[in-house]
């Protein structure tokens, strides 16, 4: 199992704040059955002290050294936090990017659509980018046409976890939960960022979802979308893979 939305990598975000926190959330995957995490801190691009491309793999190339016994793949991105000319410094490689391919996280303002967000993925898509789109269900404006749109761009849905056991509100957990009904999910990630509150959790996510929605839409999200996904993003680097 893959876990493709993590604040693991410690001190760069308001993910883990500390090395053992780390240790603690990766041995909570492992117990979970996750043989992949992907490290995905925050980005705000346009925010002077962003963290650049540069200084994410120097965060992990430290941080690996400490993890690399664990008998578990790591790979490095971010989610970027959408805002103007994000176009431009992704073409300027200034931003790291899932695994360096051409695979991006994105996320959205939650409280308004201030851009216009399918002319963004519309744009992203006309450049060779292929963006995974976090959370949506999170999105105070978002409803399911909305997701359809943005699928239909070519933009694939992430749904957060926790958001199927209502950890973000009613409104959230009815979305994610329709997302799922409608067959509109391509991924399913913990995004966690501590080991209390916002916890790993795909072994009883998974549960969940075998149970209220069946063993063929656990394995194609958990499993087929995942693998497939993975294996793309691994064609461009192949960084600390086992
Ligand atoms: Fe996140």
């Amino acid at each position: 199992m893959i876990d493709f939305h993590t604040h693991i990598l410690p001190n760069v975000d308001d993910g883990s704040r500390d090395m053992e926190t780390s240790l603690a959330m990766i041995k909570k995957e492992i117990a979970d059955g996750v043989d992949t995490i992907v490290l995905t801190p925050h980005i705000k691009y346009n925010d002077n002290k962003f963290l650049k491309k540069k200084d994410i793999d120097k965060f992990f190339e430290e941080f690996y050294s400490k993890v690399s016994f664990f008998n578990i793949a790591f790979l490095l991105g971010s989610e970027i936090y959408y805002t103007e000319n994000l176009l431009e410094k992704l073409i300027q490689r200034e931003i790291k990017t899932l695994n360096d391919s051409n695979y991006i996280l994105i996320e959205f303002n939650p409280f308004y659509e201030n851009y216009n967000i399918e002319n963004v993925l519309f744009d992203l898509k006309a450049n060779g980018f292929k963006p995974i789109i976090a959370h949506p269900e999170r999105y105070n404006y978002i409803d399911l046409k909305k997701i359809l749109n943005y699928k239909e761009q070519g933009a694939l849905i992430q749904i957060d976890s926790a958001s199927l056991f209502g950890f973000f509100g009613k409104r959230a957990k009815k979305i994610s939960h329709l997302c799922f009904k409608k067959n509109l999910v391509d991924l399913i990630s913990s995004d966690c960022h501590d080991n209390n509150f916002r916890s790993p959790n795909l072994k009883e996510t998974k549960e969940l979802i075998t149970k209220k929605y069946g063993i063929k839409i656990a394995e194609q999200v958990f499993e087929i979308n995942a693998n497939n996904i993975k294996n793309e993003i691994l064609k461009i680097k192949n960084i600390s893979n086992k």
